[in-house]
């Protein structure tokens, strides 16, 4: 841990216990490639990808040279009724790897204000084809979408919404699709498409007529690594299909090589009507979001006259001349290194490092599936979360750097990890498991 007097006491930060933070903070100087290093010289294995962000490693040159470059060239513009060839070019090169059918990207700076874009994308579509009775969203529990109005009152984890209510009326949630007999499943679990039937259920209480759309993310990430059973994601697609309902995947972690494909959506061959993207579009490097939607979606808001602004809604740095930048040298990295074959091929060795832990202590279940990896602990009694905080603090303090969240390790390394980073990250939390007293 770094020096307390460093620490400013007006950094008011991010999900973090302030108070702790500044008796023990926890600093990073610099990153390269799979590695950060502190401010008193250690190097250390981010197996977290800084956010489950920097899916090209860190500081990759090709992408902070077009950063600077574009910082010197054009500092500015907006997107209010003009543009620049950067928005325009990342615009094209982000459709060339959609899935087919989906045409058109808005551009946001977070994940938050994709996820909120699209919902309101989603209301606005069914009242430019004059439906307006179809407001309702269905989420799904354990679901995370960022932290807007939007976002917090679709995503499905409780203690989050505690503080802040009033959210979004007119919001019901999806069942999370696993059991007690998925645990320890590598990858998709074979069983378990049936409980997309919940969203027949659903949509029956609620009146169809009435849902403007459903979100959820394909393999739901900060809740918890579950991947989809095979067959759900295709039986969720049917039946929004049937109803007329939107469906939007949210693939603000799925997206960019994390699960071995440029989306989760090619990857389980489903194909959304609006997709969020956020986190690897620019490696992390600058803010950047985005929604990216179908043909009939965009199309739908086309029909009106000509002159007039068809979706009231935007940001001031949408498509920021430095974040396109980012995001173009960013997607021509990820053609050059070939990271989706990249995570393909390695991702079974992941998988079996991966499940190697089952047996060890405290390890109630482990998921995972392209390079992300989840290992549920088991609470100490009447001291939850402080076994996860435990372990990732032994990593830290053995050179890898994971993610806890209460009794979750979460594990998501930039996609260039090397087979022997992936054996250090796993010997890493083995170790810590065994700690006596841990
Ligand atoms: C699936 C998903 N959606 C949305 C978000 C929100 O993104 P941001 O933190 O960039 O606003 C996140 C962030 O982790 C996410 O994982």
């Amino acid at each position: 841990m770094t020096d307390a007097s460093t620490v400013s006491h007006a950094f008011w930060a991010p999900f973090t216990p302030m108070r702790q933070f500044q008796q023990q903070p926890m600093m990073f100087e610099s990153a390269e490639g799979m590695y950060y290093r502190t401010p008193d010289g250690r190097k250390i294995l981010d197996a977290m990808a800084g956010l489950w962000c920097v899916n090209a490693g860190h500081g990759q040159p090709s992408i902070v040279q077009a950063i600077q470059e574009a910082a010197a060239r054009l500092d500015f513009v907006s997107s209010f009724k003009m543009s620049h060839p950067a928005a325009q070019a990342m615009s094209d090169a982000l459709i060339a790897l959609a899935p087919e059918g989906m045409t058109n990207v808005f551009f946001t700076n977070s994940g938050s204000e994709a996820v909120d874009t699209a919902l309101k994308i989603a209301r606005a579509y069914h009242q430019a084809r004059g439906d307006s009775r179809r407001t309702k969203f269905i989420g799904r529990a354990k679901g995370y979408h960022g932290m807007g109005f939007g976002g917090l009152s679709v995503s499905g984890i409780g203690r989050q919404k505690r503080d802040f209510g009033p959210l979004l009326g007119e919001v019901s949630h999806l069942p999370l699709p696993y059991d007690a007999s998925m645990r320890f499943s590598a990858g998709q679990p074979e069983q378990g498409a049936s409980y997309a039937e919940a969203l027949a259920q659903l949509l029956d209480i609620q009146d169809p007529g009435t849902v403007a759309a459903v979100i959820v993310e394909p393999v739901t990430g900060s809740g918890g690594v579950y991947p989809p059973p095979v067959g759900y994601l295709q039986r969720l697609r049917e039946l929004c299909t049937q109803h007329g309902v939107l469906l939007i995947f949210d693939e603000v972690i799925t997206g960019f090589g994390r699960v071995g494909g440029n989306f989760a959506a090619q990857v389980f061959g489903v194909t959304p009507d609006l997709m969020t993207v956020a986190k690897g579009l620019t490696n992390g490097a600058v803010p950047m979001g985005g929604v990216i939607v179908s043909s009939d979606v965009y199309q739908a808001f086309m029909a009106g006259p000509p002159q007039a602004v068809e979706l009231m809604h935007g940001y001031t740095y949408s498509a920021h001349p430095l974040a396109c930048a980012a995001g173009l040298a960013t997607l021509r990295l990820h053609q050059e290194l070939g990271i989706n074959a990249m995570v393909q091929e390695i991702s079974p060795f992941w998988q079996s490092q991966a499940l190697a832990l089952k047996g060890l202590p405290h390890v109630n279940d482990v998921r995972s599936i392209g390079l992300l990896c989840a290992v549920d602990v088991a609470p100490r009694a009447g001291a939850a979360g402080m076994r996860g905080a435990d372990v990732a603090r032994y990593c830290f303090e053995h050179g890898v750097l994971v993610r806890a969240s209460g009794d979750m390790i979460v594990i998501s390394p930039p996609l260039i990890v090397s087979q022997a980073q992936v054996e250090q990250i796993f010997e890493c939390l083995r170790q810590a498991l065994l700690v006596d007293g841990i």
